[in-house]
C-alpha cells in the first residue's frame, strides 16, 4: 500500500511541475481563493487512481467536496491536490499534493509531496515519519530557539483579530516569523525540525490530515488552539510544535483567547 501511494503521489506531482503559464484561474469566493485547472487535472487524477487501489473507500477532496457523512467510511481518502494554490498561481515554488488515509477515524497514512525540490513527506501510523528515505525528528527546543510558521486562515475576517493576537503575543518571544503559504508543507516543516512551531486558526481536513500525522510520528506535538484533538471531518484549528514549543504556544493562546 504505502509504495504505491508513494508512486501515486509523484506522479501526482509530475502533473504540477507540468503546468504551463496558462493555468486557467478561477476565483471561487474572491481573489484569495482561487483554483486552477491543475488543481482539478491532480485531484481527478488521484481521485481515480486512489480508488483504483482501495474500492471500499470514500474520498473527500477538495475541489470535490460535498456534504456527506464522512464518518460512514471505515477507509477514507481525504486530499489536498494542490496545497498552496495562490503560490501556484503567483509562480512561488512552494505547494504540495497532500494525501492522507484514515482507518476507522485515524489517520493511517500521511504522504505530501513538494515536487519543487522532490521531497516526500511520509509516515505511517506508529511506524516513524520520513523525508523521502530520511527518519525525521522534531527535535525539541523553547520559543525562544524556535521559527514560528503560522497561516493567516485568510477566508475567515472573524478570525483575524485572533490571529494577530497570537502572532503579536509570540513575535516578541521566538527567533523570528515564517509565511509560506502551504499548511500541508507547514507541518512537514515542523516534523523535519526546520521550524519549532506551526499555527493556523481554522484549516480544512484536506489541509492538516497527512501534515499531522508526520508531524505526529516526527515527535511533534499537535492539537487545536484550545489543546485538544484535531477534528479530522470538520474543519478546526491547528497548533504543532517540537513538545516545548507546542506548550509555549499553547499558553500564549490561552493568554490571548
Ligand atoms: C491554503 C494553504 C494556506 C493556508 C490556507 C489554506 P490551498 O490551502 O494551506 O497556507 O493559509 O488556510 O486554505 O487553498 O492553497 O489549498
Ligand atoms: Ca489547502
Ligand atoms: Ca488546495
Amino acid at each position: 500500500m504505502l509504495e504505491q501511494l508513494k508512486q501515486i503521489i509523484r506522479a501526482a506531482g509530475q502533473i504540477i511541475l507540468s503546468a504551463g503559464a496558462e493555468k486557467d484561474v478561477t476565483e471561487k469566493t474572491g481573489s484569495r481563493d482561487l483554483v486552477t485547472k491543475y488543481d482539478k487535472a491532480v485531484e481527478a487524477f488521484l481521485r481515480a487512481r486512489l480508488l483504483a487501489l482501495l474500492p471500499e473507500a470514500g474520498f473527500m477532496g477538495e475541489e470535490s467536496i460535498h456534504s456527506e457523512d464522512w464518518t460512514r467510511y471505515e477507509w477514507l481518502f481525504i486530499v489536498d491536490p494542490i496545497d498552496g494554490t495562490t503560490n501556484f498561481v503567483q509562480g512561488y515554488a512552494n505547494s504540495c499534493v497532500s494525501v492522507g488515509l484514515l482507518h476507522k477515524g485515524l489517520v493511517e497514512y500521511g504522504l505530501v509531496y513538494n515536487p519543487y525540490v522532490d521531497e516526500l513527506y511520509w509516515a505511517k501510523r506508529g511506524a516513524g515519519a520520513y523525508l523521502n528515505g530520511e527518519r525525521l525528528s522534531c527535535g525539541d527546543r523553547p520559543l525562544e530557539r524556535s521559527l514560528l510558521i503560522f497561516g493567516s486562515a485568510l477566508y475567515y475576517t472573524e478570525l483575524q483579530a485572533r490571529s494577530l493576537a497570537l502572532f503579536s503575543a509570540a513575535f516578541p518571544i521566538v527567533q523570528d516569523v515564517r509565511r509560506f503559504g502551504s499548511a500541508a508543507l507547514d507541518l512537514c516543516y515542523v516534523a523535519a525540525g526546520r521550524a519549532g512551531v506551526f499555527f493556523e486558526a481554522r484549516l480544512c481536513p484536506w489541509d492538516y490530515c497527512a501534515g499531522s500525522l508526520i508531524a505526529r510520528e516526527a515527535g511533534a506535538v499537535v492539537t487545536s488552539l484550545e489543546g485538544g484533538p484535531l477534528d479530522l471531518y470538520h474543519k478546526c484549528s491547528v497548533l504543532a510544535g517540537c513538545p516545548s514549543a507546542h506548550a509555549g504556544m499553547l499558553a500564549l493562546a490561552k493568554q490571548t483567547t
